[in-house]
């Protein structure tokens, strides 16, 4: 515990009108005490997406420091993508590995909230950009409880007692990924449903849990829940209800996946590098399987 870092003074200066904040004096270089890890919490809470920027930081810097904050996801669900010597970062990159192009390259490319597809959704993630393309590479996140709250008493009744059934193979590019290895992502990965609307375990606050990874509202036809996802994925992205973050290299963004959903974009020139790694906090289980 020796090396744990205190910060003398955590400031935040906010980055959206919806969501999104960056955090000032949290040294996230070393494990933070926690003091430190309540007081980034309670922003975190509040602000839902929280930047720390400017720090050039090693894989184990970002596993020590997410580490304070829960425990990691080793990424067993999607074994391939993660980062060889570090089991609990997740590679984002369209670097080459084992010689070919990264699987990962086109990951997040639809609006989603991390690991939905699992029987323990990712309670939070953190993402460090190690290296950005020259422009654009940007990422996009929605508030999911001001979506919930800006829907009318009835559609919030009504999706109140509804269970969203999520499809890792309804994530975009997933069939143009290695085929081998998608089918086993999909056997350790089958269909499962989860609550539409679900409750923070700390903050209390209720959020909409439907992205574009949804198949269908359990017990209802594809054809009768295509409209309403369709809806509340334009509902929550509205763009008074977005942030938009432009990535600096030694950006570490962390969002809360219990209360918002992200979209990796795609407005950047492909032949240049962007490289990033994920660590993700483990949430409890969740949810049952559909055949
Ligand atoms: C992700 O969806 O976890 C990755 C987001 C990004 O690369 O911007």
């Amino acid at each position: 515990m020796s090396d744990q870092r205190r910060n003398s003074e955590i400031t935040v200066k906010p980055l959206g009108y919806a969501l999104g904040a960056e955090v000032l004096g949290v040294d996230t270089s070393a494990p933070p005490a926690p003091d430190t890890v309540s007081a980034v919490n309670a922003l975190w809470h509040e602000h839902h997406v929280i930047a720390f920027r400017g720090e050039r930081l090693e894989p184990q810097d970002i596993t020590a420091f997410a580490g304070a904050f829960g425990p990691l996801d080793d990424h067993a669900s999607t074994p391939f993508y993660r980062h060889q010597d570090f089991p609990e970062l997740l590679q984002v990159t369209n670097r080459e590995i084992g010689g070919k192009p990264s699987e990962t390259r086109n990951t997040g490319r639809n609006w989603h909230s991390d690991y939905a597809y699992t029987s323990h959704p990712a309670a939070a993630s953190m993402l460090y950009c190690d290296t950005r393309p020259p422009v654009g590479g940007d990422t996009m996140f929605a508030n999911m409880v001001r979506a919930y709250d800006t829907l009318s008493p009835k559609m919030r009744e009504i999706l109140d007692g509804l269970d969203a059934v999520y499809d890792i193979s309804l994530t975009a590019g997933f069939g143009q990924r290695d085929p081998q290895q998608t089918a086993e992502t999909r056997r350790l990965n089958p269909s499962i449903a989860h609550p539409a609307v679900r409750t923070h375990p700390d903050s209390g606050k209720r959020a909409l849990y439907v992205s574009e990874r949804v198949s269908h509202f359990h017990g209802m036809t594809i054809a009768e829940s295509k409209p309403l996802i369709d809806f509340l994925c334009a509902h929550a992205t509205r763009p008074d209800n977005v942030y938009r973050h432009q990535w600096a290299e030694g950006d570490l963004v962390c969002w809360d996946n219990r209360t918002t959903m992200h979209l990796a974009l795609t407005d950047f020139d492909q032949t240049q590098p962007r490289h990033m790694l994920r660590a993700t906090l483990l949430g409890g289980q969740s949810g049952f399987i559909v055949e």
